[in-house]
């Protein structure tokens, strides 16, 4: 069946238009607990539930962020969580007309028969879970699937691309159901040796099967978000390709596998520089702004947090200067976003 309508398909259509909105992109500060402890403790930063509060209040209270950013994924720990003064990080946002979002897989986990490859785990129980979350308030979900490129090892496989793309649209169709934007996440993982080609070629297969399978479940496409990685070349990777390569290559790929339909497509930052993160966007705009179907923007974590946390260490005293420096990164790429950023503007 094709052509199919969720009974809240007006409602999904118009969460995903405020999450994409001109020149706005969404905050990623949906870190598990394990992850925003390490990046903590690599900051000398307490890994505590107080800690981990604080400094997400820092980042959503972050004066004049709502211009650039039109809403967050949050962590379940998060979500219920509120500001210093008593006010939730829910209404928070609702207060700042920003779109509450929340990570609803339960992570990547090893795939049986595979030689280090990973499935994203979450759907039972997730019809409920989804109820829950849309009551508090929330409007989209995040589900992060994950595949590594291993060329010695023959990684990824079709079993691994096929049953991350499975579940992917499985949790699409019950967002949907429950009236959540499902924000749906295959990364290929930036780690590794591997050139920008396969890099390319990997993306392309990927996004092709989960595009079938969106279809299978009957998800519309119109209420969907994509957060996807760039075409780059590895960490490793020997000669890695320049910003105006990855922009190109990143456009040609999307073009070729992402139907028009699509309420959006947002990039996650994934390892790559704060400011190269903010230069591929704008490079995109700029070299391939006329040719672009859907709207395109940012999902960043680490290229939007990063100095900003740096710079918090946990003190008190430095939340004004971490803000400034998180909203700095906001506002640059909210101008990529547009292709109106320039790098001279890092220095200014
Ligand atoms: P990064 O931008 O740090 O890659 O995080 C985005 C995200 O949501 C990863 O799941």
């Amino acid at each position: 069946m094709s052509m199919y309508r969720p009974e809240k398909a007006d409602e999904l259509i118009k969460t995903a238009k405020a999450m994409v909105a001109p020149g706005k992109g969404v905050l990623a500060i949906d870190e598990s607990n394990g992850t925003c402890n390490k990046r903590f403790e690599a900051n000398g930063i307490d890994a505590t539930e107080e800690k981990r509060r604080q400094y997400r209040e820092l980042l959503l209270t972050t004066p004049d962020l709502e211009k650039y950013v039109s809403g967050a994924i949050l962590f379940d720990e998060t979500i219920r969580q509120s500001a210093a003064d008593g006010t939730s990080f829910i209404d928070v946002m609702h207060k700042r007309g920003q779109v509450v979002g929340i990570k609803v897989d339960t992570g990547a986990k090893p795939l049986a028969g595979s030689d280090g490859e990973k499935v994203t785990e979450g759907l039972d129980g997730l019809r409920e879970r989804l109820g829950e979350y849309y009551e508090m308030g929330a409007r989209f979900a995040k589900w992060r699937a994950v595949i590594t490129i291993d060329t010695a090892k023959g990684l990824p496989t079709r079993g691994c691309i096929e049953a991350n793309a499975h579940a992917l649209a499985r949790y699409a169709a019950l967002c949907q159901e429950a009236g959540l934007v499902p924000m749906i996440e295959p990364e290929v993982l930036i780690d590794g040796e591997h050139d920008i080609a396969t890099c390319e070629q990997v993306t392309e297969e990927g996004l092709v099967e989960v595009f079938d399978q969106l279809h299978r479940q009957n998800v519309m496409l119109e209420g969907v978000i994509l957060k996807t990685s760039m075409v780059i070349s590895s960490k490793g990777a020997s000669n890695r390709a320049g910003v105006d390569e990855v922009a190109d290559r990143t456009v040609e790929t999307l073009l070729r596998t992402v139907p028009a339909a699509l309420g959006g497509v947002v990039f996650l930052s994934g390892g790559q520089g704060v400011e190269e993160s903010t230069a591929h966007l704008n490079a995109m705009h700029k070299r391939h702004g006329d040719r672009l179907p859907w709207p395109l923007t940012f999902s960043y974590a680490r290229a939007i947090q990063g100095p900003a946390l740096e710079y918090w260490k946990g003190e008190p005293g430095n939340v004004e200067e971490a803000q400034k420096r998180a909203l700095k990164r906001a506002r640059f790429n909210g101008l990529a976003s547009q292709g109106e950023y320039s790098a001279d503007m890092e220095s200014a």
